[in-house]
């Protein structure tokens, strides 16, 4: 791997952030946009005319995908990078990958696409088995899918009565059920506290303890029933969200390690892998991820922060599409041959 300077790919253009009519209107998707290919998935890529134009695609570009999904963002890039450009996907969730290859396999095209299992922070590795050195675009649509959300055996659903499982890679560690039997009453505040920003995570955490005493958590719904329990009424009747969403949240992030793997692309991955006037965006859904992307953009000199305020989805698109109400694009562009540190 030639040090740490990132190699100097494609013509530097204006933006279209800039310029934002630099690809026709009519040349984008509407904010409904069938899925080409034969996957049964249900996700809704969220703004996708926002992502397209904050990716500025053209010919021969190589370009990573690290949270493919169902290849709802995917499918509208490959025809944009045609003839000659290749996309990496990557998820850690085996099925989504399946879903992503039916629906990319529906997809013609002109240019190559190679699905990995794992983490977004493995492309290095992942890199490397396809002799490839560095990358053009990065897209990071963070969280979980409506395909997962919808699936009764992952737990992700405050009404799934199915196993608490929350592991994007059901294959690797452990479900989430099996951790809330092990962790102390400590550990499971700190949790609620520090990635659910959870305003009762004393009382949940001790109703946890009582109620794992009385049996063993296994399902989602029981662990709706404990929050509820713990929680003021007066919270639970007028809360716009569900109460239990935080909770969720946090164990979710805990049991994937979400932070941990977003931080090491932030730090290491991106700053290394990147070219030269590449474009990472990311999509964020919560405070915590969207602030890791925003300090690392604004403050680090190897980037030049594209979006001082984040993307929010149109009154429009949140309607059609309820899960994409708390999103926020942030992009960021590869600054010229930097000294990372980073020794590869
Ligand atoms: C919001 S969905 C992406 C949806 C996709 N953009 C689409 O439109 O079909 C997020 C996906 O990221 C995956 N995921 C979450 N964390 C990941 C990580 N660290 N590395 C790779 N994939 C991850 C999840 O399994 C899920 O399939």
């Amino acid at each position: 791997m030639p040090g740490s300077e990132p190699v100097q790919r494609g013509r530097l253009t204006a933006h279209p952030l800039f310029y934002p009519f630099a690809e026709s209107p009519s040349s984008m998707p509407s904010e409904s946009h069938p899925r080409p290919g034969s996957s049964p998935a249900v996700h809704q890529p969220v703004m996708l005319r926002e992502v397209l134009r904050g990716l500025d695609l053209e010919p021969g570009l190589v370009v990573v995908d690290g949270t493919v999904g169902a290849g709802g963002h995917s499918q509208h890039v490959l025809p944009r990078i045609a003839p000659g450009g290749k996309l990496i996907g990557t998820d850690r969730d085996p099925m989504m990958l399946e879903h992503a290859r039916a629906t990319l396999e529906g997809v013609k095209s002109d240019s190559d696409f190679e699905l990995c299992q794992g983490s977004y922070a493995l492309l290095p590795e992942f890199l490397e088995r396809l002799s490839l050195d560095h990358v053009d675009r990065v897209l990071l649509d963070l969280g979980l899918s409506s395909d997962q959300l919808a699936d009764e055996n992952r737990g992700f659903s405050f009404n799934a009565t199915g196993p608490l499982d929350l592991r994007f890679d059901p294959t690797a560690g452990k479900p989430a059920s099996e951790w809330l039997n092990e962790w102390t009453e400590e550990e499971l505040i700190d949790i609620l506290e520090t990635w659910g920003e959870e305003k009762f995570s004393r009382p949940i955490a001790r109703e946890l303890i009582t109620a794992r005493n009385r049996r063993p958590i296994e399902t989602a719904d029981q662990l709706v029933d404990i929050v509820l329990a713990a929680v003021p009424g007066k919270v639970t009747r007028d809360a716009r969200k569900h109460p239990a969403t935080r909770v969720f949240q946090a164990l979710r992030i805990a049991v994937n390690e979400e932070l941990r793997q977003l931080e090491i692309m932030l730090n290491e991955v991106l700053p290394r892998f990147l070219c030269t006037d590449g474009l990472a965006v990311i999509i964020t859904f919560h405070s915590l991820e969207d602030r890791m992307v925003k300090n690392a953009f604004r403050d680090s000199e190897i980037w030049t922060n594209l979006t001082s305020k984040p993307i929010e989805p149109t009154t429009v698109e949140q309607k059609v599409n309820p899960r994409s109400r708390s999103a926020k694009i942030r992009i960021g562009r590869r600054n010229a041959a930097i000294e990372t540190g980073l020794e590869t």
